[in-house]
């Protein structure tokens, strides 16, 4: 047994983070190196901290559903040069812990249902088709920028009360965001606008309530003996913002990208439309697209596989590395749409797994189905470069892909 970083012998590694030349949809490949000789290894991430990377699917679902495990560095905080530990920031949704969490997490679930995202469905249908159109009115688009972002994007600002017209804004914030070839100073810039443009939002709301999101987060929080704060509700609708659009559309391009590159796998979707839900979990699974795992910190000691884990050192639940884990998923690097069941971890596990989830897919099946069926000779004009690649985003995905038929 290894115990904690007290073991002379301990070895610490870099940071996986290097998808293979050959195939960018893969992860890493030291993961299955990990997986089979060292499956709670020790790390130094670009932050600085070293961290037990954990990289087998079953360790990694008990590291996501321990309360004693800290989400306040999530998501990725450890790929950050500049981090520096920090009070717990109020709204902030994905790194609080215990009832601060739960507080905020009762008052968006509900808006989250299979049952509402359903009722989003003709909706959904319809701006899939408008941005359709519009790209067969021409004889080549952008995948991204014409139909993977907008999507997501209508959908969500839709939902919170965001007026759609201001998507450059808030699609462009996110991105800097989301990079972390973004500067410190650029990061603080974009937080503050969003912060502020949404503030605003809130305050029209405060005094005219309608019927969106950001209204009833208003309404609920009042019902409840701790009002939401201003400041608390717009880190809160940021957050819901930047992961209501970002990652479905990163999911959708790069799914796409996949899917243009298995022509067997697409023929076998065009013959059988009815395998679009169990193709979408796949594609999730395959993709993984949040590509650096989810970071927790031990509030106290904790045993993951054979590592006592001490109070205080960091764990890393390695996702892409747990979808491609061969005792879980037989035969993990092949695409196959046969894979019963929705075990994979692209939208975590635990206390914190994904609140759009529903969301996400019934926008994934629609919008790929939908352009498979509508563009059947949809293909590259030109394969996408390295640098359309975001191998240095939280989110995994194209910043562009030219499309023609
Ligand atoms: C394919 C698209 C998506 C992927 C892959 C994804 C992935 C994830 C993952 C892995 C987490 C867990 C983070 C952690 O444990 O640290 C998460 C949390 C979250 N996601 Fe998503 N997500 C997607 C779409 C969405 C959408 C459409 C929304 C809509 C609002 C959304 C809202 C959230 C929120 C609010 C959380 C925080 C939950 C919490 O901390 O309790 N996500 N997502």
């Amino acid at each position: 047994m290894t115990i904690g970083r007290l073991d002379a012998n301990a070895v610490i590694s870099e940071f996986p983070a290097t998808r293979p030349d050959s195939c960018p949809f893969d992860p890493d490949r030291a993961y299955a190196e990990l997986r089979a000789n060292d499956p709670v290894s020790l790390v130094r991430c670009p932050a600085g901290m070293d961290a037990w990377l954990v990289s087998r699917y079953q360790d990694i679902r008990e590291v996501l559903s321990d309360q004693r495990l800290s989400s306040r560095a999530a998501g990725s905080d450890h790929m950050l040069p500049s981090y520096e530990e920090h009070d717990p920031i109020p709204g902030f949704i994905t790194q609080l812990d215990g009832e601060e969490h739960a507080r905020l997490r009762r008052l968006l679930v509900g808006e989250f249902t299979v049952r509402r995202m359903e009722a989003l469905r003709p909706y959904i249908q319809r701006i899939t088709d408008e941005h359709i159109d519009a790209m067969l009115a021409g004889t080549g688009a952008d995948l991204v920028r014409d139909f993977a972002l907008p999507i997501p994007s209508m959908v969500i600002c839709e939902m919170l009360g965001v007026p759609y017209a201001d998507h450059e804004m808030f699609q462009l914030a996110s991105e800097v965001l989301m990079s972390f070839d973004a500067t410190d100073a650029d990061r603080a810039e974009a937080d503050h606008r969003l912060e502020s443009y949404l503030g605003a939002l809130i305050g029209q709301r405060l005094i005219e309530p309608r019927d969106d999101l950001l209204s009833r987060l208003i309404a609920r929080g009042n019902g409840t003996d701790r009002p939401l704060a201003v400041g608390e509700l717009a880190t809160l609708a940021k957050l819901v913002l930047v992961a209501g659009h970002d990652s479905t559309a990163n999911m959708i391009a790069l799914s796409m990208l996949l899917l243009l590159e298995n022509p067997d796998r697409t023929a076998a979707l065009r013959a059988d439309p009815s395998l679009i839900d169990a193709a979408v979990e796949e594609l999730l699974r395959y993709l993984s697209v949040i590509q650096f795992g989810l970071i927790r910190y031990a509030t106290e000691d904790v045993t993951v596989g054979d590592v006592e884990v001490k109070s205080g050192e960091w764990i890393i639940a390695a996702t892409p590395s747990g979808n491609r884990d061969e005792s879980m998923f037989p035969d993990p690097d092949a695409l196959d749409f046969d894979r019963r069941g929705r075990r994979h971890l692209a939208f975590g596990f635990g206390a914190h797994a994904c609140i759009g989830q529903q969301l996400a897919r019934i926008e994934m099946r629609i919008a790929l189905s939908t352009l498979l069926r509508r563009i059947p000779d949809l293909r590259l004009a030109t394969p996408p470069k390295e640098s359309d690649f975001k191998r240095n985003n939280i989110v995994y995905g194209l910043q562009k892909m030219r499309v023609t038929w």
